[in-house]
């Protein structure tokens, strides 16, 4: 396991320590730092050290995870998660976050917003940043109806807009589990992120915006020094 990689398994431990508790409803986010958290949980129910924990998935992946640890699983139409514990591209220090790298995007924060307690972030130090959109682009999910007009409308909210493609190479867009693209918005800082929220939300054709401001209570980072807890 790589440095990195052991510290998003030290982050998602932690959290998991700290916030989930017995017959909690979790909502589960998506990447590689959230599959740890997966696979804790997992690991503590068939210990029984946690009990009564259910999943709300944010991705086909995820719910693929949790069925290989054995995480019962339901869906917003049967219940809302306590939390949700989700890893983040960007995090700066008031909590708001870049979200969506992994391809998820619309789903975790739709699961994210629905959460009583609301959501923590889950990451590595190298996550953390002065500013959001200082090294991650900003993704951003859209219709594929006329996608090439809702790049050109982004474009004018000062970013380089770019469609994400997939393994198969550039023809190919990449296509989320809602069926979606993806639009990566590379941006040179980002002054107010609740303003650019709602710019990218007012243009028709942009489902969702990677930027989830208003929605984290805690992150747990581990870095070199150990893990962290910031909390609103
Ligand atoms: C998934 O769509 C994303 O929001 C991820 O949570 C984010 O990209 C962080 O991913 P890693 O934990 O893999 O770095």
């Amino acid at each position: 396991m790589t440095d990195a990689d052991g510290r998003k398994r030290d982050a998602a431990r932690a959290a998991v320590e700290r916030f989930v508790r017995d017959g909690a409803t979790i909502g589960l986010g998506s990447g590689t730092t959230s599959a740890f958290v997966v696979m804790r949980i997992g690991e503590l129910l068939e210990a029984g050290e946690l009990r009564g924990v259910r999943g709300i998935p944010t991705s086909e992946s995820t719910a693929a995870l949790a069925r290989e640890v054995n995480i019962p699983m339901v869906s917003l139409s049967e219940a809302r998660p306590t939390l949700t514990l989700d890893g983040a591209d960007e995090i700066s220090p008031d909590l708001a976050a870049v979200k969506g790298l992994g391809g998820a995007l619309l789903r975790e924060k739709i699961v994210a917003a629905a959460s009583t307690t609301g959501l923590v972030l889950v990451a590595d130090a190298t996550k953390m940043v002065d500013a959001l959109g200082t090294r991650s682009p900003v993704p951003v999910e859209v219709d594929p109806y006329g996608w090439q007009a809702t790049l050109d409308a982004l474009s004018t909210l000062g970013c380089k807009p770019s469609l994400r493609t997939d393994a198969a190479g550039p023809e190919h867009p990449f296509v989320t589990d809602g069926g979606h693209y993806t639009a990566d918005c590379a941006f040179e800082g980002i002054e107010d992120p609740t303003a650019l929220e709602a710019a990218v939300k007012a243009i028709p054709g942009a489902l969702e915006c990677g930027l989830f401001v208003d929605l984290a209570v805690a992150a747990v980072v581990a870095g070199e020094d150990g893990v962290r807890v910031l909390e609103k």
